[in-house]
């Protein structure tokens, strides 16, 4: 079968499309004849080495975290999935054409969407949630969403607007139709307006999706009113002394109820799934250059047998 692999860390140039013998699934595990995964620009970072110490990775590695596929063989023990599941999940080594995973890692994939397009939920759906959670926003209060543009904002934004909140988007011109479609109130062009310019007072909520420079990360955190709240994915931000604000970094970790009830809000049309780009596995690495650039946008999906 053919995976994406890296033997050593580095630029792009390291990601190969290999030939290798399916994997067999071990007890608890299944097997998933992968329909896509799902390009996450943090394993731009598990690919140059920058994730060593924090995520351990023996090589050579095959990428991909997000795994929408079939269940096609069932490891000892396994009771809770059927051969023909259509399921999703976050895995390691999805970026090919068979890969084994925990059965209690994979969720029913959504009926609302083509499978392989269920590929962008895992990953950036849950960081979404975990990061709207920690954020305890109330209904009526004000969120200014910075990067909503992303693949993470999508969902974040999808999240808060559930949430009743009203939510203002930053966007570039490139985005803000689906952010706006995502149930934005308000967008900010970041590339064209000083954030705080564009706001009316102060907000409740800062939820931050980009990676920030300390003064960026400042004048970020003065946007938001005493007592308010930021929540992070990238960098930690300090509260103003005295502000009285709390802050998190967030950092997402795998909860397959959590993606189950992702699932159902995307079953039931309460959230959308909508990748911007779909690509074979071999474009892959042109993926891992385009994102070093600033040059994607949203969910795109890779397709190991296309
Ligand atoms: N904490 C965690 O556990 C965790 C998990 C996954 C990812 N992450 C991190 O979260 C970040 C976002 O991930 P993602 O998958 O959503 O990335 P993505 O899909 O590449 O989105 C990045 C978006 O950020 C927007 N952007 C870029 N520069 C901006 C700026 N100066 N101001 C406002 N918006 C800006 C762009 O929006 P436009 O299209 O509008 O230009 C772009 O679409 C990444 O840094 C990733 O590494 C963290």
């Amino acid at each position: 079968m053919k995976a994406a692999r890296i033997h050593q860390h580095g630029d792009a140039s390291v990601i190969r499309i290999d030939e290798i013998a399916r994997p067999v699934p071990g007890m608890g595990q299944v097997l998933i004849e992968v329909a896509a995964t799902s390009f996450n620009p943090t394993e731009v970072a598990l690919r140059n080495g920058a994730l060593r110490d924090l995520v351990p990775t023996h090589l050579p590695l095959t990428l991909g975290w997000d795994a929408a596929g079939t269940i096609v063989e069932l490891g000892e023990g396994v009771h809770t999935h059927a051969v023909g599941d259509r399921v999703i999940g976050w895995i390691d080594g999805a970026a090919a054409e068979f890969a084994v995973a925990d059965a209690a890692s994979m969720v029913a994939a959504p009926a609302a969407v083509p499978l392989a397009d269920a590929a962008a939920l895992p990953l950036a759906g849950l960081t979404a949630w975990q990061a709207i959670e920690r954020a305890r926003l109330v209904a009526g209060e004000r969120v200014l969403i910075n990067g909503a543009g992303g693949g993470i904002g999508g969902f974040a934004v999808q999240l808060a607007h559930r949430a009743r909140a009203r939510v203002i988007a930053t966007a570039s011109p490139r985005s803000r139709h689906a952010v706006r479609r995502h149930g934005a109130d308000q967008l900010i062009d970041y590339t064209a307006t000083a954030l705080g310019d564009a706001l009316d007072g102060p907000v409740d909520v800062v939820l931050n999706l980009v990676g920030l420079g300390r003064e960026q990360a400042d004048a970020l955190a003065s946007l938001v009113r005493p007592g308010g709240r930021v929540v992070s994915v990238t960098n930690e931000i300090e509260a103003p002394p005295g502000s009285g604000m709390t802050t998190a970094k967030v950092v997402a970790r795998n909860d397959p109820a959590q993606l189950a009830a992702l699932v159902a809000l995307a079953d039931s049309g309460a959230i959308t799934i909508e990748p911007t780009e779909h690509h074979p596995l071999g474009e892959l690495a042109v993926l891992h250059r385009r994102a070093e650039t600033g040059d994607i946008h949203g969910k795109i999906i890779v397709l190991p047998a296309a």
